[in-house]
């Protein structure tokens, strides 16, 4: 297994692209098995999760070229193949769940492992299977395998019990080939869930409202193939943002989805972070101190999780006492006992972190344990003294692209090596 190296210190200067967002990819990736024409989608990230995706969709029949960003998927065979997402697969990464909807609508049926217990929390699919039932899927669980099968999903009325960004998603999918309209109430808003829709529309769907609370999807009878930039990640780019600032470094962020990242930015500027909007991109300047902040994730517009872990490194920084609460998911604090080995000082009270700051952070070695987790403890050896040592740094790839060649290009010292240490 790799591992990265970082010498902490270096302020971070020069420019740096964001690159297209994770989240939004994989869910293109499974909105091509809605068509049986080839799609390309450009500006793809080359992450293990889009790998991951890769190899579901090679495993449900589609054929796959990935090359320089652009991904080429050719579902024309899918229909001759066991539509079975694995449980290899669905353990690795849970969005292969997302398979499901696509799958259903256009060829009526699919098998798909349940996804498990997974470190960041129990992550049921509940939600999922309750909106295809209410399409018209019979659904059975069966040897730890979720089977489904409907000739052909009906449009009906759905209400969400809780708001969720892949359950929006599945069903939003599954809709588009249903007969009738489908009105799916209190979804997620998320930007990815609007990207989707988008992408759907270019398919021949129809589909309006993505981005509100209430989504209308009038079913039709085919999509087709679509060539498509996935839009730029605004979880990679306030990752960077915060690497900037901690580093009291400046930065020119090209891309940032700023009208994507309200939430974050307003924290951000309260923490006394510059953020300049050029026609370049974002400006951001690390100041002399920052101020401590007090977040709380909930779903978008509110701050999200996906951001939770780096600005808790960013508090652990900060002058005085920062209140951080976790309302998404249970577990996702798992950075905490590393960043308080490094030095911080950050006390755990049910779903809330209590951080005081500044504390001085000295480098040692450190276990990702989730991806976000991962960013923080990245997070951590830039500012830490000496060496920061991340091991399983396989948690970072997933949602990543190599992150020591783009963080040594703003002035990183930091360096992957490979090899099998555990
Ligand atoms: C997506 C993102 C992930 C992000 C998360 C929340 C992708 C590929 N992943 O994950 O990066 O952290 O949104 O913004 O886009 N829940 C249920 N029942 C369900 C579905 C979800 O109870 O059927 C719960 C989950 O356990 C969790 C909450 O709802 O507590 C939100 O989960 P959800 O929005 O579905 O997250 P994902 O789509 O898995």
């Amino acid at each position: 297994m790799d591992k990265i190296l970082i010498e902490g210190g270096a302020a971070l200067r020069g420019e740096i692209q964001v690159n297209g967002a994770k989240n939004a990819a994989l869910l293109i990736q499974c909105a091509s098995l809605l068509s049986h024409h080839p799609s390309t989608i450009r500006r793809c990230p080359p992450l293990t999760d889009v790998r991951t995706m890769n190899r579901l969709l090679a495993h449900l029949g589609c054929e796959i070229a990935f090359d320089d960003g652009a991904l080429r998927v050719d579902p024309g065979q899918v229909a001759q193949h066991d539509l079975e997402a694995p449980y290899d697969l669905v353990k690795t990464m849970r969005a292969s769940v997302t398979v499901m909807g696509p799958l259903l609508s256009r060829h009526g049926r699919a098998r798909i492992s349940l996804p498990g217990g997974c470190a960041i929390g129990a992550r049921p699919i509940d939600q999922h299977l309750r909106g295809l039932e209410a399409l018209g899927a019979k659904v059975e669980l069966n040897h730890g395998y979720v089977e489904l099968s409907a000739n052909r999903l009906v449009g009906n009325r759905f209400i969400f019990d809780k708001v969720t960004v892949g359950g929006t998603q599945n069903l939003m999918m599954a809709a588009t080939l249903a007969r009738g309209t489908t009105v799916l109430e209190n979804v997620a808003r998320e930007p990815e869930v609007r990207e989707l829709a988008i992408v759907l529309n270019k398919m021949g769907a129809k589909i309006s409202g993505a981005g509100t609370s209430t989504i209308e999807i009038e079913g039709v009878d085919e999509l087709f193939g679509i060539d498509h930039a996935v839009m730029p990640d605004r979880i990679e780019a306030g990752t960077l943002i915060i690497a900037a600032a901690i580093t009291k470094g400046d930065v020119l962020i090209r891309d940032a989805p700023v009208d994507d990242m309200h939430a974050v930015l307003s924290k951000l500027e309260d923490a006394g972070i510059l953020l300049e909007p050029t026609a370049a991109g974002l400006r951001v300047k690390g100041p002399e101190s920052l101020r401590p902040i007090d977040l709380e994730t909930r779903p978008h517009p509110g701050f999200p999780t996906d951001m939770q872990a780096q600005m808790m490194l960013l508090a652990t920084q900060a002058e005085g006492q920062s209140i951080i609460t976790e309302s998404i998911f249970e577990n996702r604090f798992m950075h905490v006992p590393e960043l308080n080995r490094l030095g911080a000082d950050i006390i755990v009270n049910g779903s809330s972190a209590i951080v005081r700051g500044p504390t001085p952070l000295s480098g040692t070695s450190v276990m990702c344990t989730d991806l976000r987790a991962s960013a923080s403890l990245v997070l951590a050896g830039l500012v830490a003294s000496g060496r920061t040592e991340l091991r399983r740094v396989y948690h970072l790839d997933r949602g990543y692209a190599s992150i020591e060649t783009r963080l040594k290009s703003i002035g990183a010292n930091i360096q992957r090596i490979g090899g099998d240490h555990g």
